[in-house]
C-alpha cells in the first residue's frame, strides 16, 4: 500500500509555500542575511513544534518567515518544495502564499511573487509539475489591509488565479470581509477560504454564501451540522482535508478518529493536502499514508481521493482529463 500511495500521481490543493520553509534551509538563509534566530540550532527550533492550537502554530510560522527578504530567498524556498512535489508524484500543485506576512515587514509585493513565480515557471519546463498559485489574506488584519493587499496584486494578475483567506479563524469570520472578496471576485479571481478548521458550521456556510468560494480549506467541522453537510454535497463542493495538520493542531485527538471516511462515506468531495508540511512531520505522501493506516483506507479509497484531488483543482478539463488518465494507466497495471 505504501508503494501505491507514493506511486499514485496526485495533485496537491491546499498548501502554504511559508509551511513548506525546512529548519535546515531557515537556519541557511537566516545566516546568508545575517539574521539571528530566537534558537540555537535545528534541534532547539524543532522542539518548539508542540502546538496547542492553530494560533500557537502561526507565532512560530510568522516568526520563521521574518528570515526572507530577498527575491531569491522565495525562490529557494518554492523550489525546494517543488522538487519534493517531484519526488512524490504530483504532477499539479496549487500554493498558498501570504503577501501581508512580507509586505507588514517591509518587504516588497514584488520581491516575494517574483521569486515564487520564477520557481514554478521554472517547475513546469524542468520537472513536468504544473501549478497555479493562491494569494492568500491573512484574516486577523482589517478589511482595509486586504484591499489593499489586492491593489498590489493588480499587476500581477496574470500569475495570480485565486484569492484565500487564512490565519487566526476564531473571531474572524469570512463575512468580516465580504467586500474585498466581492471586488476579487468581479476582477475574475477564483476565491478560496479556510472554514471549519477551528470554526464553527457557520463560518463555512459564511464561506459559501458571502464569500461564494469555489473550494473550502478544512472543513472538518461541517459535519457537526447535517445542514451544512447536504449544502456542501448537493454543491459538490470540494473540501481539501490536511490529516497531519488536524492532529498537530489538535483539531484532531487522533488520526483513528479522523472524520475522514465518513466524509467520504456520506459523499462529501474530499481531498487529502500538507497543509504546512516542514512544521507538521510529513508531504503528501505521508498524509496520505498515515491516515491510510489510522482509518485501514482501502485501494479504492486512496484511488478515489487522488482522483478528487484533479476533478477539484482549478485545471480545465482538458488539463483535468489528461491527468486523470495518466492516474488511469497507473492503476490500470
Ligand atoms: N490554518 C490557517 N492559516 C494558516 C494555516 C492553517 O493551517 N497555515 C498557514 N496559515
Ligand atoms: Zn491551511
Amino acid at each position: 500500500m505504501k508503494k501505491f500511495i507514493e506511486g499514485i500521481p496526485k495533485a496537491e490543493l491546499h498548501l502554504h509555500i511559508e509551511g513548506t520553509f525546512e529548519p535546515e534551509l531557515m537556519f541557511r538563509i537566516a545566516k546568508r542575511n545575517d539574521i539571528k534566530l530566537n534558537y540555537k540550532n535545528i534541534k532547539d527550533l524543532k522542539k518548539a513544534y508542540n502546538f496547542a492550537n492553530l494560533q500557537e502554530f502561526l507565532d512560530i510560522y510568522y516568526m520563521g518567515c521574518n528570515v526572507l527578504l530577498h527575491e531569491v530567498d522565495f525562490y529557494d524556498l518554492t523550489w525546494a518544495y517543488l522538487l519534493k512535489a517531484k519526488e512524490q508524484n504530483i504532477l499539479h500543485t496549487e500554493i498558498m502564499f501570504d503577501p501581508q506576512t512580507h509586505t507588514e515587514r517591509g518587504i516588497s509585493f514584488d520581491t516575494v511573487i517574483n521569486g515564487i513565480h520564477r520557481a514554478l515557471t521554472q517547475a513546469e519546463t524542468k520537472l513536468g509539475v504544473t501549478s497555479k498559485l493562491i494569494m492568500s489574506i491573512l484574516r486577523h488584519l482589517p478589511e482595509q489591509a486586504a484591499f489593499v493587499t489586492l491593489e498590489q496584486a493588480a499587476p500581477f494578475k496574470e500569475w495570480i488565479d485565486v484569492i484565500g483567506l487564512d490565519s487566526s479563524e476564531i473571531g474572524h469570520p469570512p463575512s468580516k470581509f465580504k467586500r474585498v472578496f466581492q471586488k476579487a471576485k468581479e476582477e475574475g479571481y477564483l476565491i478560496v477560504a479556510h472554514a471549519g478548521e477551528e470554526g464553527p458550521p457557520d463560518y463555512v456556510t459564511e464561506a459559501l454564501e458571502v464569500l461564494h468560494v469555489n473550494r473550502i480549506d478544512h472543513g472538518n467541522r461541517s459535519l457537526e451540522d447535517n445542514d451544512v453537510v447536504s449544502d456542501l454535497i448537493e454543491r459538490k463542493m470540494a473540501l481539501t482535508i490536511c490529516p497531519l495538520s488536524n492532529l498537530k493542531l489538535k483539531v484532531v485527538s487522533d488520526l483513528k478518529v479522523h472524520p475522514l471516511k465518513e466524509m467520504l462515506l456520506k459523499g462529501l468531495f474530499v481531498t487529502i493536502n500538507s497543509d504546512d508540511p516542514a512544521y507538521f512531520g510529513g508531504y503528501l505522501n505521508e498524509n496520505y499514508i498515515e491516515i491510510q493506516k489510522a482509518l485501514n483506507l482501502s485501494k479504492q479509497d486512496i484511488v478515489q481521493i487522488a482522483t478528487n484531488s484533479f476533478k477539484a483543482s482549478f485545471l480545465n478539463e482538458i488539463e483535468k482529463n489528461a491527468m486523470l488518465l495518466k492516474l488511469k494507466e497507473f492503476t490500470d497495471v
